[in-house]
């Protein structure tokens, strides 16, 4: 399958198979008025099947989000059709508002206002702790808000 080189804009490349949907739905990018392309099982040497996210437009990305979503994503940043920037993402070592404690007695879970903060506590495990109480989370599997 051929897709179009985009102009300006970002390629959201080496995405886990199956992985597209919902970082496109967390862009909001099926409310996008510009030119968006959701490519996904496309054939890798490195990982056999891979998800790309092309976006014909300038956005300002949470990158700390996508990398917590999934931290093995390279970010192509294109400029009069050239990549002039590619960005390794990496797991964050915090993520704000990105997921929420599941923990019922939680001060997250009885009082509203309160920022649902996790900081990184095991990078290999991609193992992610409630700032308040040390509930555990592992990155990458679970919904974000
Ligand atoms: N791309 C695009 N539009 C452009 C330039 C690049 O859609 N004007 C896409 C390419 O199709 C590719 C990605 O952006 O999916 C990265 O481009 P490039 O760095 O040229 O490819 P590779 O060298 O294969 O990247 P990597 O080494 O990161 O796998
Ligand atoms: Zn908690």
């Amino acid at each position: 399958m051929t897709v179009q080189k985009i102009k300006n804009g970002i390629v959201i490349d080496h995405i886990r198979a199956g992985t597209g949907p919902r970082i496109f739905n967390w862009l909001k990018l099926d409310s996008a008025p510009f030119c968006v392309a959701l490519i996904m099982n496309a054939p890798s040497n490195a990982m056999g099947k891979k998800d790309i996210i092309k976006i014909d437009n300038v956005l300002d990305i949470d990158y700390s989000v996508l990398g917590f979503i999934d931290p093995n994503i390279t970010v192509n940043l294109v400029e009069a059709e050239h990549v002039v920037k590619k960005i390794q993402l990496s797991l964050p070592a915090k993520v704000e508002n990105v997921i929420r404690c599941r923990n019922p007695r939680c001060i997250t879970s009885s009082e509203t206002g309160i920022p649902h903060s996790f900081k990184l506590v095991d990078r290999r495990r991609a193992e992610y702790a409630c700032e308040y109480c040390d509930e555990l989370y592992r990155a990458g599997i679970g919904d974000v808000l």
